[in-house]
């Protein structure tokens, strides 16, 4: 069984592959998956680059998409031949947030799926939609869920929201197709023209060249009249004020990523004047997962899936990657 490990002393030059013995028959609980496909996050590429002599080993890669081969005794949910995708947070199935911390999350506190077969309990899986093939599946687990999570199960969403989404990359293509598949205009911003023409062929209303109009924010607002409903804020300290000017009187920041950095300073009395919600999220739980996937075999959306590449070229996608030429998700494919 092949896999890909981080190797001393850590970084992307010293990504392993490796051969390992088969993980055999599944316990009690357990599913046996053969994983047919990964996607790639920034968060994987952030954990490929460590040094921490904790993390040399780990089986990196935090989405996971396969079929299973085998179930254990007790489990009802699956049966062999189902079409699986993993969860973010194996242990949190339900209700508020529970977690702080990575210690949980495949690929960077337990092993990861950059790997052949594993096996698991069963609820670290859910169905994987019926409409998607390994790869699309995958990259439902980190990116598409966070999306998801943002603008339906805490921004509660509804037709006729105005929603801007930062960039071009995994988790602002999701949310771009989520928003328009429900009814909402969709203002995104990016680097590159030609992937903004890229972004109104998949529906958005409004796009912003970032780089050409450093003030997007003031645009943004102008162009809707006193701003938006839903900002996908991913990119930190350096896009957070301007995602301030662009959210309405009391609308919601979803802060999410760290394209920027990890801190800076933030225009705290704009914030308030706004009485705008700005949430911290990371991902989410089973439950939003599985409504997920509910809603995607239902208005039948594809994520966008850029490049795929095989399981022994993570470095050179994780490099890909750092170019941010893609639009929308790279995956790995076996
Ligand atoms: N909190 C969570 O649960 C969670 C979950 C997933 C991801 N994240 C974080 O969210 C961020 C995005 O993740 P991703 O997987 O979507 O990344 P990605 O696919 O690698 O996105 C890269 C894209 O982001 C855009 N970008 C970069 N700098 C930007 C800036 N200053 N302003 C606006 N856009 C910028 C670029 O788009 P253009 O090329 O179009 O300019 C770039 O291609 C990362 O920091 C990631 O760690 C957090």
């Amino acid at each position: 069984m092949k896999a890909v490990a981080l190797g001393a002393p850590g970084g992307l030059d010293h990504l392993k592959l490796m051969d390992l013995p088969d993980p055999g028959t599944p316990g009690p609980g357990e599913i046996r998956v053969r994983v047919h496909a990964s996607s790639l996050n920034y968060h994987d590429y952030l954990v490929a680059q460590r040094t921490d002599p904790r993390y040399l080993g780990r089986i990196l890669m935090a989405d996971g998409a396969g079929v299973v081969e085998a179930v254990g005794p007790e489990v009802t949910e699956f049966s062999t031949g189902d079409h699986v995708v993993s969860t973010f947070f194996p242990h949190w199935l339900d209700g508020e947030a529970q977690v702080g911390d990575f210690s949980t999350v495949p690929g960077d506190g337990v092993d990861g799926y950059a790997r052949e077969v594993v096996i698991r309990p069963a609820h670290w899986f859910t169905h994987a939609p019926k409409n998607l093939d390994h790869a699309e599946a995958a990259t439902l687990t980190t990116a598409g869920l966070t999306a998801w999570r943002a603008l339906v199960g805490d921004g509660r969403l509804k037709a006729g929201d105005t929603v801007l989404a930062l960039g071009t990359g995994g988790v602002s293509i999701f949310a771009l197709q989520f928003a328009k598949a429900m009814g909402a205009r969709v203002i995104i911003t990016s680097s590159s023209d030609e992937k903004l023409a890229r972004a109104r062929s998949l529906g958005a209303d409004h796009t912003i060249n970032y780089k050409a109009d450093p003030q997007w924010g003031e645009t943004v607002r102008r162009i809707t009249g006193g701003g938006v409903d839903h900002v996908i804020e991913v990119g930190g300290p350096g896009t957070l004020a301007e995602s301030i000017k662009a959210v309405r009187i009391a609308g919601h920041i979803s802060l999410i990523g760290v394209l920027t950095g990890g801190s800076g300073e933030v225009p705290t009395a704009a914030l308030m004047a706004k009485q705008a919600r700005l949430q911290g999220l990371i991902v989410g739980n089973r439950r939003q997962q599985q409504d997920m996937v509910r809603a995607i075999e239902t208005i039948g959306l594809r994520p966008v899936v850029d490049r795929r590449f095989a399981l022994e070229q993570l470095a050179d996608a994780f490099r890909h990657e750092a170019g941010q030429t893609h639009f929308g998700k790279l995956c790995l494919e076996f």
